[in-house]
């Protein structure tokens, strides 16, 4: 009886764990996209999601710096990283005239640069 309420206990505790770290906020995001994206959330698995991507699993070795070999101005095809991941974020479209504070910070330092970080898949 007690053990099962334990166990239980437990489970909540890791799912708690596991959705934590996608809410995170500026503050406890230090590595940017991998520290939102971990587990069934990472970067790979969200890709799926969109329509016709490559898949990129083995040619990444740093978020998001990496993804900019394709998503680059007058690339053919992809989108430049800021307008790609500003918009699946829905982050406002004339970010040129916001600044850089409050959500922003969960990808950007204060300084306006982009944090990354290697893979974590
Ligand atoms: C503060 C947490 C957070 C950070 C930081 C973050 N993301 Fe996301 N990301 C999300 C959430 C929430 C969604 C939407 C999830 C859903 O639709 O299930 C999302 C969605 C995505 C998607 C899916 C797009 C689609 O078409 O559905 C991709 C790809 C992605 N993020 C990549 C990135 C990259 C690259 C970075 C870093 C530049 C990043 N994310 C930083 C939380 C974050
Ligand atoms: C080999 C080239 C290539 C690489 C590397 C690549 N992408 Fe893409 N990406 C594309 C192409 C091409 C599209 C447009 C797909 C389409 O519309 O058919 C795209 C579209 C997207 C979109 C959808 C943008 C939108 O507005 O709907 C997101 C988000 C995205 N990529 C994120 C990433 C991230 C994050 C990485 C790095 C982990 C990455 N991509 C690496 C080629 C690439
Ligand atoms: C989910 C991650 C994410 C969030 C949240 C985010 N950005 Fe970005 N931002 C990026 C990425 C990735 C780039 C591309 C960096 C590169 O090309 O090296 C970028 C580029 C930019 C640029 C330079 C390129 C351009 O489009 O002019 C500005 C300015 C900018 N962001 C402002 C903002 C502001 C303001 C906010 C908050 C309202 C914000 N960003 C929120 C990921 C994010």
């Amino acid at each position: 009886m007690l053990n099962k309420r334990i166990v239980s206990l437990l489970v909540i505790a890791a799912i708690f764990a596991m959705a934590i770290p996608f809410a995170a906020t500026a503050a406890d995001a230090p590595g940017g996209c991998v520290t939102c994206h971990t587990g069934d959330k990472a970067i790979p698995a969200m890709l799926t999601k969109v329509k016709g991507h490559p898949n990129v699993t083995k040619l990444i070795k740093s978020v998001p710096d990496g993804c900019a070999m394709c998503h680059k101005a007058g690339a053919p095809k992809a989108p430049t990283l800021s307008v790609a991941i500003h918009s699946v974020h829905k982050v406002a479209k004339d970010v040129k005239a916001a600044a850089i504070k409050g959500d922003c910070l969960t990808c950007h330092s204060a300084d306006g640069k982009i944090k990354k970080a290697p893979s974590n898949w």
